[in-house]
């Protein structure tokens, strides 16, 4: 899998060489939107987007943005689905998100059935799927569930990993100590004349990009809101409350992940070295941008993945600043003013373009 995620990222550089031959400001937002649905594209559906391209229309981001929004929808307010999708009732952004959910479906559609007719010798997510047996009956999945399996892909797998990229590189470019410390990890290790992309391997060697990893994951888990469960029929107590069958109950990692009780005084500062500290262990107990448990995210793995080479790779080779070094988010419901305005759908996405200019990197003195 890792050659899709590495053949993305040499798009994206050539794309950051572009704009830092031209000095012209850009929204690293959408870079990294179009890096994350053309990589989960390869891996899916065996075809990218051609986002990075700039050959394909942008609208997919869109597609799944629409899609979230409903998503979310429905989520908080179960009982309104039967209404809110009633085509009488003249609601237009839900007539648009409808209209353009069936958009990706088809496109999911069409190149599920294309790759099943050609056949490939892909190594990708869609082709362990095609080669799945059910363990019972010995019978593959049929076309329907391939397309079902890769939708969902897509969706989980684009957004998130955009949003992840973002936070990363957001904070990064607002505290310079980080920023500092950051680009003389990676540049030592792989010096800017470098033209190979890093492997997931060499990546996993460098501590403090690791570090700024998680702390990014931390601040903002892209799924901040509750997931829910439903509790069995035995019952079950939680956090010294007990509660019976039906109820549904969720922890959102948002608040677990800014609880001063377990991350002390500054739970909600981007601070890395807190993972590179003597105790740093115990938190990975607290840390659950995934999930846990047997429906935690199954891409998580691509995700960090995706997360290490493409940033490793960028800031090897160019400097990226803010336009706007004070871009912040005004504080309220549990953000500081250091963090990114975001909307909170079934994903938190950043709110505003996150402006930045790139140059190439300077060799270490
Ligand atoms: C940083 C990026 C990502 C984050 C933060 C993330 C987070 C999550 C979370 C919190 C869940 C919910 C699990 C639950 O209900 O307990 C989930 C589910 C899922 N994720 Fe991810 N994810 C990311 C990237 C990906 C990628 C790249 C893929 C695909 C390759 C993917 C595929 C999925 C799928 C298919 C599910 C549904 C699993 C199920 O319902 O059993 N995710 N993800």
């Amino acid at each position: 899998m890792e050659e899709y995620v590495a053949s993305g990222t040499r798009k994206y550089l050539r794309q950051m060489e572009r704009l830092a031959n031209s000095a012209e400001p850009t929204n690293i937002k959408d870079w990294n939107h179009w890096y994350a649905f053309d990589t989960i594209g390869e891996l899916a559906l065996g075809d990218n987007f051609h986002l990075l391209d700039g050959e394909s229309n942008t609208d997919f981001v869109d597609l799944v943005a629409a899609h979230m929004k409903l998503g979310a929808t429905f989520f908080c307010c179960q009982w309104l689905g039967k209404y809110i999708i009633n085509p009488y009732i003249p609601l237009q952004w839900v007539k648009d998100a409808m209209y353009r959910r069936e958009a990706l479906k088809t496109v999911t559609t069409q190149l599920i059935h294309k790759r099943l007719a050609k056949g490939s010798d892909r190594k990708d997510i869609l082709a362990r799927l095609i080669e799945a047996r059910d363990p019972d009956t010995g019978e593959p999945l049929e076309e329907a569930e391939l397309q079902t399996e890769a939708w969902s892909n897509i969706v989980a797998g684009s957004d998130t990993t955009a949003t992840s990229l973002t936070s990363i590189m957001f904070r990064v470019m607002k505290n310079p100590r980080i920023y500092d410390r950051l680009v003389t990890e990676i540049r030592t290790a792989f010096p800017p004349h470098s033209n190979e992309v890093p492997t997931y391997a060499q990546t996993n060697k460098l501590p403090y990009l690791q570090a700024c990893i998680k702390e990014a994951l931390r601040v903002l888990p892209a799924i901040g809101r509750p997931l829910p469960r439903v509790v069995p029929p035995e019952g079950k107590t939680l956090a010294g409350e007990t509660f019976p069958e039906g109820v549904i109950v969720g922890i959102p990692a948002w608040t677990v992940h800014r609880d001063p009780k377990v991350w002390g005084d500054d739970a909600d500062i981007y601070r890395p070295e807190r993972w590179l500290e003597g105790d740093a262990a115990k938190y990975d107990r607290y840390f659950i941008p995934f999930s846990i448990g047997p429906r935690a995210c199954i891409g998580r793995n691509i995700a960090l993945m995706e997360l290490a080479l493409l940033t490793t790779a960028l800031l090897a080779k160019y400097d990226i600043a803010l336009v706007d070094p004070k871009q912040v988010c005004p504080a309220h419901n549990g953000t500081n003013d250091q963090d990114l305005e975001l909307d909170h759908w079934m994903i938190s996405t950043p709110h505003k373009p996150v402006t930045v200019t790139v140059s190439k990197a300077q060799p270490l003195v």
